[in-house]
């Protein structure tokens, strides 16, 4: 046979070959016109070398055009039923109802770089064009539901035992045509995934194992009922189970606050100017070496960038330096970092006493004690050693960045790096930019993060910038609420029972109630006018810091290593209780959320108001990244949007 019998159809939807209706409706017209014409024989199916297909267009989610005609089932059905073969040809991205597409192919080859994934659970809805039918019948039992219930990336390399693909090959397109060729002359043969027979027993195994799991999301229960079709039902009803639970799912609130989440990380503001040519950054100084210089190093040489760490003190950087070390040997031990990569990212690590080691970095971020006093020395310092072109970003938490700036002789050049702790894991960074910072460093700045893998917020210079003056907001909510008769253990419970990693009060406790004292003492000197509860001050002096001395809000001991609501609070509590008299009231949970939740919110708006946040939807990433905020609730101000509070 001529490889010109064989039909290639490119699916062309840039940037990701999203499946929308006019896509969908160009597959099925592809399909129709090879099948009529004579000269063709068989079919390949491809995308573009970056996408076969991201999937469905979420765009078009909850709108009529999700299911306007040619629908998906119609779409998979005129590959499945197309009386010349059908070979999917993938490379690039393989996702969702891309995914899908395939599976429904007579056979499929994948480039072995290819990333498959059925990301669907990440938008709280279940693959819904037969991908929890077919990939059972494709992969082992817990490969499959591992995918669909974690919605993680594989490569095809990766999968390439699995039975999924055909073949994995870098000539993609040649070796789909000569597949498709040798099941057009019938030298090969295949068997459709729905006329494959799922392991059953393996199946639903995996299924039972997954419900014990604790709080499991609507849609996850729903990839597991469909999951389980597959294995004790006939195909076709599995299919119109699975469809009848996409559909209930597209509209639910988890899946539109998962969407929202989905579009604000795309739409998050950007510089308006673009990092100056020759302004990339390959070599890093890194001021202080304690818990944040430490964090920031082993993102910034896992990134592939050179750093050299300065501190005054010589034990400092020697303990920074075995900490490091033990760190990245942990991300081996765990598979976070390949073995043969150690070597190479510890020796981009370089440690030094003093700044003029400095002298060629093209970015300097300086993290010693929060003490504007000293950090005003680094920087000018730091002036006077650093190349003029270099940026100079602070990473305070809540100093002021105008201040900082102002001690050097050129402000344009500075600005704020917020990062999170542990800064080598968090995603977080909070770009903060002063008054005089020049597009130029803030582009710079931006681009660094994305490069080193964090999500950047541009923030601007307030007290606190957008995160922690939104957390001031909410602690001072949580204190009267305890003022007004609420227990913290209530006030954590409810809060991590609807979804925060941690409620108030465990946050202090991890911060440290000094760290705490010291933020409110600060802010009472500058704003004497707002309330501040008196009970962080009574847990300082009473010595309750916190986990490092066993006892904040919690205590905590080797049996109780998350704490435990602790007695000599309560008593303490109802003491000081007598002395604030406030109205006392009960407070159901959901009052709880409802009250904290607001009050993040209306400091967001007044940052929003300000100026110091671009979108309501950079605060919310703020939360989502930064502060354990669930993701299937969208972020502060996308909640209080969608259940009008104020
Ligand atoms: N629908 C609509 N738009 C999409 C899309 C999709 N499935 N996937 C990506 N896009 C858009 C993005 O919004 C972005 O638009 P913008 O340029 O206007 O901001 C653009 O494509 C490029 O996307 P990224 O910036 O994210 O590009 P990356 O190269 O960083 O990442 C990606 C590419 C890994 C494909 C990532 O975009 C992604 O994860 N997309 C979503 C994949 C997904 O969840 N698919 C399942 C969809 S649901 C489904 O298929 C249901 C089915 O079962 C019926
Ligand atoms: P740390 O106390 O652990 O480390 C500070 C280090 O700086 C010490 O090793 C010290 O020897 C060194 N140092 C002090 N003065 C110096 C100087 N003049 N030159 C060189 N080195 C000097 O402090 P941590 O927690 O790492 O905080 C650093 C900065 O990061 C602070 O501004 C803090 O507010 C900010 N930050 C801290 C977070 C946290 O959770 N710890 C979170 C986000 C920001």
């Amino acid at each position: 046979m001529v490889h010109d019998a064989v039909r290639v159809v490119r699916l062309d939807n840039p940037p990701v070959n999203a499946l929308g209706q006019s896509l969908r409706s160009a597959v099925v017209e592809g399909i129709a016109a090879a099948n009529s014409d004579p000269t063709v024989r068989a079919i390949v199916l491809s995308g573009t070398d970056k996408a076969f297909s991201a999937g469905a267009d979420i765009t078009e989610f909850g709108t009529p055009l999700s299911t306007a005609k040619p629908d998906f089932p119609e779409m998979l059905a005129s590959l499945e039923n197309s009386p010349k073969p059908v070979v999917a040809a993938v490379a690039g991205v393989c996702m969702g109802g891309g995914l899908e597409l395939a599976l429904a192919a007579h056979a499929r080859v994948a480039r072995p770089d290819a990333r498959i994934a059925l990301p669907e659970i990440t938008l709280g809805v279940i693959p819904g064009a037969g991908g929890t039918q077919r990939l059972p019948r494709a992969l082992p039992a817990d490969e499959a539901l591992d995918m669909i219930l974690n919605g993680k990336a594989r490569t095809a390399a990766d999968l390439k035992d699995t039975g999924l693909f055909d073949a994995v090959d870098e000539n993609v397109i040649e070796a789909a045509k000569a597949l498709a060729e040798d099941l057009a002359e019938g030298k090969r043969h295949a068997v459709l995934l729905r006329d494959r027979g799922p392991d059953n027993a393996a199946l639903g195994a995996a299924v039972a194992r997954m419900r014990g799991e604790p709080g499991l999301r609507q849609a996850t229960v729903a990839a597991l009922d469909a999951v389980e079709a597959a294995a004790d039902r006939p195909f076709d009803d599995g299919l119109a189970l699975e469809h009848r639970l996409f559909a209930q799912l597209e509209t639910s609130d988890d899946a539109k606050a998962l969407r929202h989440a989905f579009f604000a990380e795309r739409a998050l503001s950007k510089p308006e100017g673009s990092a100056p040519k020759g302004g990339a950054v390959e070599r890093v100084g890194i001021v202080g070496s304690g818990t944040m210089g430490r964090g920031i190093a082993i993102s910034v040489a896992k990134a592939g960038i050179e750093v050299t760490m300065v501190d005054l003190d010589a034990d400092a950087l020697s303990t920074a330096r075995e900490m490091i070390k033990a760190s990245l040997v942990r991300d081996v031990e765990k598979s976070r970092v390949p073995a043969e990569k150690l070597d190479q990212i510890l020796g981009r690590l370089g440690y030094a006493q003093g700044l003029d080691a400095l002298a060629s970095s093209d970015l300097i971020i300086e993290a010693v004690f929060e003490d504007m006093d000293v950090k005003l020395k680094v920087f000018s310092d730091l002036e006077r050693i650093c190349r003029p072109e270099a940026v100079l970003a602070s990473n305070t938490s809540m100093l002021d960045i105008d201040r900082i700036a102002a001690s050097t002789a050129n402000p344009g050049r500075v600005v704020g790096l917020h990062f999170f702790s542990p800064a080598n894991i968090m995603r977080l960074l909070e770009v903060v930019r002063g008054t005089a910072t020049s597009t130029a460093t803030l582009a710079t700045a931006v681009a660094f993060a994305r490069r080193i893998g964090k999500v950047p917020v541009i923030a601007g210079n307030c007290h606190g910038f957008i995160g922690n003056r939104m957390l001031e907001a909410y602690l001072d909510r949580a204190f009267t609420l305890i003022e007004e008769g609420v227990s913290p253990y209530a006030i954590d419970k409810a809060l991590e029972d609807w979804g925060m990693a941690m409620g108030p009060f465990r946050i202090l406790d991890l911060a440290g109630n000094d760290v705490s004292y010291s933020v409110r003492k600060t802010r009472k000197a500058m704003y004497p006018h707002v309330y501040i509860s008196p009970l962080g001050e009574i847990m300082y002096l009473a010595g309750r810091l916190g986990q490092k001395s066993g006892g904040g809000w919690y205590d905590y001991g080797p049996d109780a290593p998350k704490g435990r609501p602790s007695p000599d609070v309560e008593a303490l509590l109802k003491k000081e209780r007598l002395t604030i008299t406030r109205p006392q009231r009960t407070c159901a949970p959901n009052d709880i959320i409802s009250e904290l939740i607001s009050a993040l919110a209306r400091e967001g708006t007044h940052i929003l108001a300000e100026g110091h946040a671009a979108s309501s939807s950079d605060i919310d990433i703020v939360y989502l990244y930064g502060y354990g905020f669930p993701r299937y609730r969208g972020g502060p101000m996308y909640y209080c949007m969608t259940h009008g509070l104020t």
